[in-house]
């Protein structure tokens, strides 16, 4: 395999808290290559989010290395997109502003940058909605504006914390067919949190299954389904072989 543009290693993260120490991720091994889509699977609490902010450079590892481009991360980077649970827009400023916040951040909004976005609010079909406000949109527009802004800097990885978990079952199915055409138009790098078995085997190239808390890589599954993937993708017995093997993974884990 090609070196890796994300490898965790026998990661680890403990949080201090009142309580004592918490133990949320402990073995975690993982890798993505340049251009690929991978999700992290896990029950709730297992430490998914946790990983995400260490990859993200917010969280500092208690113990194993986590490297991009074979260096450690020590802190944010301009080359990380994030897109969270919630689209937390600012709910004063237009569309088009809410996209150009990362760049502006970073001082780099001039006519190009409005015009990334505004490219960007077309490939994530809201171009005609630049100058509406946060609270005119629904929660799946709301959820494509919060990935223009993810990709707005051109990140080389972008990740995606349960981008889809507040939306309806109608909207998701929407979103993840809409994900995987901005996916495969921008070809980046991507980590997608998820502990939806579906989202995962529709969305993926590879998927990497987390045990309970602490978190640590019990399982990776290859997705050899063709793409672009559709509707009769997940009507399809592929699919389906896929979906039931990982439920029934976590049958046995006692977490299903
Ligand atoms: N700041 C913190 N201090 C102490 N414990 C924490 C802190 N943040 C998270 N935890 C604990 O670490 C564990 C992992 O949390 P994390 O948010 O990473 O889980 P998750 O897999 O993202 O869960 P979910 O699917 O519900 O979002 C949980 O047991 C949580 O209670
Ligand atoms: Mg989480």
């Amino acid at each position: 395999m090609n070196t890796a543009l994300l490898e965790a290693t026998d990661l680890a993260v403990t949080y201090a808290s009142s309580r004592g120490p918490v133990v949320a991720l402990q073995g975690l091994n993982a890798r993505l290559g340049a251009g690929e889509f991978l999700s992290v699977l896990g029950p709730s609490g297992c430490g998914k989010s946790t990983l995400l902010k260490v990859v993200a450079g917010l969280l500092a590892p208690s113990g194993g290395s986590i490297t991009l481009e074979g260096a450690p991360i020590t802190g944010p980077r301009r080359d990380v997109g994030i897109v969270f649970q919630q689209p937390t827009l600012l709910p004063w400023q237009t569309v088009l502003d809410n996209v150009l916040l990362p760049i502006r951040t970073l001082g780099m909004d001039g006519v190009a940058g409005r015009q990334r976005a505004l490219e960007l609010l077309e490939l994530v079909g809201l171009a005609k909605f630049a100058s509406h406000y946060p609270n005119e949109l629904s929660g799946g527009m709301q959820q494509r504006v919060g990935i223009a802004r993810g990709i707005i800097h051109d990140p080389k990885l972008l990740l995606m914390d349960e981008p889809f978990a507040a939306l309806d079952a109608m909207s998701r199915e929407h979103m993840m067919i809409e994900l995987q055409r901005i996916w495969l138009a921008t070809k980046k790098s991507v980590v997608f949190i998820t502990h939806s078995i579906p989202e995962a085997v529709f969305l993926s190239d590879r998927i990497v299954v987390l045990s309970e808390r602490p978190g640590r890589t019990v399982r990776e599954v290859r997705v050899d389904l063709p793409r672009p993937r559709n509707i009769d993708t997940m009507a399809s017995p592929a699919f389906a072989s896929y979906a039931n093997e990982l439920r029934a993974f976590f049958s046995t884990l006692g977490t299903a």
